[in-house]
């Protein structure tokens, strides 16, 4: 099994265990703290395209407004099929299966999150430069 196969397991394994105990709320007040911090830097509106890098079983996109709402997991799959994550989750947020270094959508995305997942990662950091340096 490879580094990356172990840590996947490891992480679907953490929240299958803990899937019935877990409460979600938690993510509510993960996106008002988004929201204040980025208060004066730039608004969140119904236009603003984000984007989740490593959504898990919901995450803070659940919760900001805006009708352009995508999430990226390789683990989707799993996060999708655990009935009490999917039905917590806004039906209007876009989730796909894939890693933060295949972004799958073409999108201008004027916020990306990534929370929890910075220790997965090394290329992702620089591809996402790379990306704004396009002018993405
Ligand atoms: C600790 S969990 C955090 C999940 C969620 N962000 C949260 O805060 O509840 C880390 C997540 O990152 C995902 N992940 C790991 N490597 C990734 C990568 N290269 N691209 C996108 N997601 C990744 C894992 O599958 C896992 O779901």
């Amino acid at each position: 099994m490879s580094r990356w196969d172990v840590a996947q397991s490891y992480e679907k394994d953490w929240w299958n265990i803990r899937k019935d105990e877990l409460d979600l709320e938690f993510y509510r007040s993960f996106a008002r703290e988004i929201k204040e911090k980025l208060s004066g830097i730039m608004e969140i509106d119904k236009k603003t395209h984000i984007l989740e890098i490593g959504s898990g079983a919901a995450e803070d996109i659940t919760f900001l407004e805006s009708d352009h709402r995508y999430a990226i997991d390789p683990l989707e799959d799993f996060y999708s099929s655990v009935e009490k994550f999917a039905r917590f989750r806004d039906k209007k947020v876009k989730y796909q299966k894939a890693k933060g270094e295949d972004i799958p959508f073409e999108s201008n995305f004027s916020l990306i999150l990534l929370s929890w997942i910075m220790y997965w990662i090394t290329v992702m950091i620089q591809r996402l430069s790379l990306w704004r340096q396009k002018g993405c």
